[in-house]
Parts: C-alpha cells; structure tokens; sequence
C-alpha cells in the first residue's frame, strides 16, 4: 500500500537556524503517528511543511503517493490540518468560519451546518450566536481549529499539539474521536511535547531533536529496549538539567 506520508531528506531553514535537518520518515496509512520533542525541536516546522503552510528549504514529501511540490490541490483535498497558530479568521463567528472553510472544500452548506452543528454538540462548543471568534476563550479556538480540519472527512489528519491548553472533559471527547477516526481507516499525525499524550495514544512515534530524527518505531518496540520511555526520551534528546537554582 502506498504510505500515506512519505518525507525524503526533509529541510528547513531560516537563516542560519537548521529547523528541521534531512528529516526521513515514512507514515503507512491507517497509522498513528505521534510526533514528539522538545520545545523547538521543529515539530511545528515540520507539520506546516507537510501542509503546505511552509515551503521547504530541500527535500521531498510525498502524500498518498502524490508529491506536494506538484499535486498540493490534490493532497489537500485528503488532508485536514490543525497548525500551531490554529489559523482561524477572528472576525468571523464559529459557524460562519466553519462554512468558509467547508466551502472551499466545495461542501454544500446544508452539510456543512450539518457537520458544524454534530461536532459543536459533541465537543460542547456553546458560543453565542454572535460571538466572534476573537471573544472565544483559547479552549474555544482551539475546538473551531479542531472543527475545522475534520469538516471534509479527511484521510490523514496533522494536528499540532491538539492538547495543549484543553480541559480535561474536552480532552477526553477529543480523544475519543481521534480514535473512532483512527478505527475507520484514518490516517493520524499529531505532535506534542509530552510524553505522557504521545504514549498514552499513539503506537508509533518519532522523536525529534534540533530539527533531526533520534528515533522511530512501534511504541512498545522502542519501550521494550529502554528502561521507560521517559528514560529513552531524556537519553535521546539530553540535556535534562538538574540541581538547584542558584538563588533559591
Ligand atoms: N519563522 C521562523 N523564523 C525563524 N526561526 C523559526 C521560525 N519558525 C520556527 N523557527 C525556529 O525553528 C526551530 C523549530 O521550531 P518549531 O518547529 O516551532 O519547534 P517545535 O514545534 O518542536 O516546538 C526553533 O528554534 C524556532 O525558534
Ligand atoms: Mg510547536
């Protein structure tokens, strides 16, 4: 079966700073993948390259078989994104920003009010009907962001940190639709500094550090070689400081 996300040699630049460094990595269909490191590890980078929010520096990605340097339209028309930044149009209500983004997917408004009204209820997303999106609390965005990247019924699905700054309740509900779409067939890929998110859901990862790959595989393969996957973690990454603060 042709993998579903296929990076060669992926670079990014900016400046002197290496982001992300011949990255290699392949992401068969169906899987789970998630993406972990430290902060500036170029987790981020590497998510809106595969996106096409950002254009490599060098290197290849390949989605579905289709390359994103020639078929971007095609690719994008399979893939639902949540970025960093979320990307929302603040000025727009929830629902209003839901049916722009439907509409470019060339949805009809009838499904995407549809779609919109099935996943506000289930994420318990309760906006008032004149709410902007830029009155909405960060745990709101965040719900429309996540909205937003399953409105089509993508076949992969790149979410950036998807847990940060979530309550727990909110947390939970997400989880549970990441692995109903992961049962039927969906392609996963999300990022997260923490292990703890990474381990609990994914049974693959790749670790990265300073913008190069330290490792890759099954989940329980990679923890069955370490004393605990904290332990691998802070081994392939470092730099764990400890000691005391100088003045406390
Ligand atoms: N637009 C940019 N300009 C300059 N440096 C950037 C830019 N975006 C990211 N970086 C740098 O690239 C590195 C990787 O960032 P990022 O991909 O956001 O990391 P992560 O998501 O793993 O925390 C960091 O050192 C960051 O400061
Ligand atoms: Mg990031």
């Amino acid at each position: 079966m042709t993998p579903a996300l296929e990076l060669d040699a992926l670079t990014k630049r900016f400046g002197e700073k290496v982001a992300v460094d011949r990255l290699d990595l392949t992401v068969e269909q169906g899987a789970f993948l998630g993406l972990l490191g430290r902060n500036g590890a170029g987790k981020s980078t590497t998510l809106k390259m595969v996106t096409g929010l950002l254009r490599p520096t060098s290197g290849r990605i390949q989605v579905l078989g289709m390359d994103l340097g020639t078929d971007a339209l095609a690719i994008k028309r399979q893939i639902g994104a949540m970025p960093e930044d979320m990307a929302l149009l603040d000025m727009l209500t929830g629902p209003q920003y839901l049916r722009f983004v439907g509409r470019m997917y060339g949805l009809e408004d009838a499904i995407i009010d549809r779609r919109a009204a099935e996943l506000f209820e289930k994420l318990d997303l309760e906006p008032g009907p004149k709410t902007a999106i830029a009155d909405y609390s960060f745990g709101m965005k965040k719900k429309v962001a996540f909205c937003a990247a399953l409105l089509h019924a993508p076949r992969i699905l790149f979410l950036d940190e998807p847990f940060e700054g979530i309550d727990a309740v909110t947390n939970r509900t997400i989880k549970d639709i990441l692995l109903g779409l992961q049962a039927r067939g969906v392609t996963l890929v999300l990022t997260s500094h923490i292990l703890e998110v990474v381990e609990k859901l994914c049974p693959q990862i790749a670790i990265l550090d300073e913008g190069r790959l330290k490792g890759a595989g099954r989940l329980e393969e990679l923890r069955q070689g370490a004393e605990s996957l904290e332990r691998l973690f802070v081994d392939l990454v470092g730099g764990a400081q400890t000691g005391e603060l100088s003045w406390l």
